[in-house]
């Protein structure tokens, strides 16, 4: 019998969603309306944080915490070499500077012993990234920002569900973000979130957001006391956040068996390291991840038989805006070349998890 082709990762959507949606139709406002109250609050009350902001995307969301926070042209901003490219360029996008510092090998946050030396004048902010729902180290980071006066940004776009210490990701500092976009647990297609307990910030949020009004009004003979933009999230978005948000739970589930799977499927394999996670610490990975030297013959031959993968990013000081010569990202560079995300869609069963890691095995035994 024919296998069938086991895809990286999709999206999930189902007759809960198209209800909600129906109702954001009928009720014809389809704008940041009431189903984003909602979506924000729900989101809240699941991280248990004070506020919520739907936004357009996570680097919206970053973006908007930073400014928020009165980060601005020549401040600096601290940022991790291993991340996506939004991480740095939501900086950007507040004006600020990109300073990126190197991570450290096990679990792929920020180094924050580097932090603490590369402190200078102008810096202003770190944005810690929780990579794949891996903590940054946050017991050193939130001491250490306030010791320095810092503004601490947690970039969680790729963390909702993942608990540290007792604690959701995206909880730390003074504002956690979010990203809802396709490849994320919950998605409302594209769209972010801001979480914070700062009401200050909040209220400043919700101003850079519509257009330097902190509530609606007419749309006509509003008030605009300030200079805002637009990063609304809309109701038909929201919709579909609020059903994807009931799936959560089971979907957290999901994956931590999913990993379950990988682990027992490679255990004793050698050549294979499954990248460490603190699930006692409530961690749960968003998708499956390994370490690799062989990354491209192993892809390539999960590919000609129709398994979906993904390399990690590159580095971002190999990328073109962010360029740098110098060394001293030796560790985001040797992750960077080794990493692969291997199939996590939510219906994957541990049937197809054991042929991957045959697949893989037989690849890395044909090497040595
Ligand atoms: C680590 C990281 N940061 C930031 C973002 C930006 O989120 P978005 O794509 O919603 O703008 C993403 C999402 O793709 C991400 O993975």
């Amino acid at each position: 019998m024919k296998n069938k082709p086991i895809p990286w990762y999709f999206p999930k959507t189902g007759a809960y969603e198209k209800e909600l949606i129906n109702k954001v139709i009928e009720s014809n406002y389809l704008n940041d309306g009431d189903y984003t109250r909602l979506f924000e609050k729900k989101v809240a009350q699941f991280l248990g944080v004070r506020h919520c902001v739907g936004v357009t995307s996570g680097t919206a969301a970053i973006t908007l915490s930073l400014m928020g926070m009165g980060i601005g042209r020549d401040d600096e901003v601290i940022v991790p070499d291993l991340t996506f490219i939004a991480t740095a360029n939501a900086v950007r996008l507040a004006g600020a500077r990109v300073k990126l510092l190197d991570i450290e090998p096990d679990r792929f946050a920020i180094d924050v012993e580097l932090i603490r030396k590369s402190i200078g004048p102008r810096t202003k902010a770190i944005v810690s990234v929780d990579v794949n729902g891996r903590a940054a180290c946050y017991e050193l980071l939130e001491p250490l920002a306030k010791k320095n006066g810092l503004v601490l940004i947690c970039d969680a776009t790729e963390g909702l569900g993942s608990r540290y210490n007792g604690r959701c990701l995206g909880t730390f500092g003074d504002a956690g973000c979010f990203s809802f976009s396709a490849n994320k647990t919950v998605t409302t297609g594209q769209g972010g979130m801001i979480a914070t307990n700062n009401t200050k910030l909040y209220y400043r949020i919700l101003e850079l957001k519509d257009q330097g009004r902190r509530f609606q009004g007419t749309g006509g003979n509003d008030l605009h006391p300030v200079i805002g933009y637009n990063f609304k999230l809309t109701n038909l978005q929201s919709a579909v956040g609020i059903a994807q948000l009931k799936r959560l739970p089971a979907r957290l589930t999901q994956a931590k068996n999913r990993d379950k799977w990988y682990q027992e499927a490679f255990s004793g394999c050698p050549g294979i390291v499954l990248p460490s996670l603190k699930n006692e610490a409530g961690e749960v990975a968003q998708w499956a991840d390994i370490l690799v030297d062989d990354r491209e013959k192993i892809q390539s031959t999960l590919s000609k038989l129709n398994i979906g993968s993904r390399p990690f990013w590159y580095p971002l000081h190999t990328q073109k805006p962010y360029f740098k010569k110098e060394r001293g990202f030796s560790n985001a560079s040797a992750v960077s070349r080794r990493g692969l995300w291997l199939p996590s869609y939510f219906d994957l069963t541990k049937k197809q998890v054991e042929r991957i890691s045959h697949l893989i095995r037989r690849v890395l035994e044909k090497k040595s």
